[in-house]
């Protein structure tokens, strides 16, 4: 497991989960995050051209962590870290996508909702879950809750995270980075506003920023 990516994951906060199709929405949406400070994404299966927007984003945008997002098979697996993905995302614990993204040396970030399934990741090496759908899965509530007894575990919820309940997550100490596409989203995409692409990622990162210590009075 490559803990670089991963502590570049904790340092920027925020994984935009991004559903695009082909490679010039790709590098566009790539452009985007970077004018607006957020380097990262997580680029989902989830259309024709994911593949190839994710192989021209990691050829041509090599300051961009560039990871595969909804992956589901271990074909997949081989197929996105061929493509140059450095870190994976799955909604769920399956332990071949698991165990072949731990065999290509990738970090891998599998969902999990409840008890069980961080028992299943445990077991199978992961110690950084992504909560999904974690507005459904409890929220911030159920991450405190699965801390208690799952103490060495970090968690990245996605999944109804959005800029007004961003900090609800960041604030935990067990979370790393929270996922989400509210800057991102597909019909942005679609028409071409990427400036409001930038600007909703802008606002993102600066709600991340850690909050002022000081203490006054
Ligand atoms: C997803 O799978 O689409 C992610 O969890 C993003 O969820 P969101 O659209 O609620 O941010």
């Amino acid at each position: 497991m490559d803990a670089t990516v991963l502590d570049r994951i904790a340092a920027l906060r925020i994984v935009p989960v991004v559903v695009v199709d082909g490679a010039d929405e790709g590098a566009r949406l790539a452009d985007a995050l970077v004018a607006g400070g957020l380097p990262v994404a997580e680029i989902t299966l989830r259309l024709p051209g994911a593949l190839d927007a994710l192989r021209a984003v990691a050829a041509e945008q090599p300051d961009v962590l560039v990871g595969a997002g909804t992956v589901v098979t271990a074909d997949q697996v081989d197929e996105v870290v061929e493509a140059g993905a450095k870190f994976l995302v799955s909604p769920g614990t399956f332990e071949p996508v698991v165990r072949r993204a731990h065999e290509l040396g990738v970090p891998i970030l599998p969902g999990v909702a409840t008890a069980s399934d961080v028992m299943r990741a445990l077991d199978l090496g992961v110690r950084v879950v992504k909560l999904f759908p974690a507005s459904i899965a409890g929220g911030p509530a159920a991450i405190k809750a699965l801390s208690a007894p799952f103490g060495q575990v970090r968690f990245m919820p996605t999944g109804g995270v959005n800029a007004a309940n961003l900090h609800d997550y960041l604030d935990l100490p067990s979370v790393i980075a929270a996922g989400g596409s509210w800057m991102v989203e597909r019909p942005l995409v679609t028409a071409g506003d990427w400036a409001e692409i930038t600007r909703r990622t802008a606002q993102a990162v600066a709600l991340a920023a850690p909050r002022s210590t000081t203490t006054e009075g």
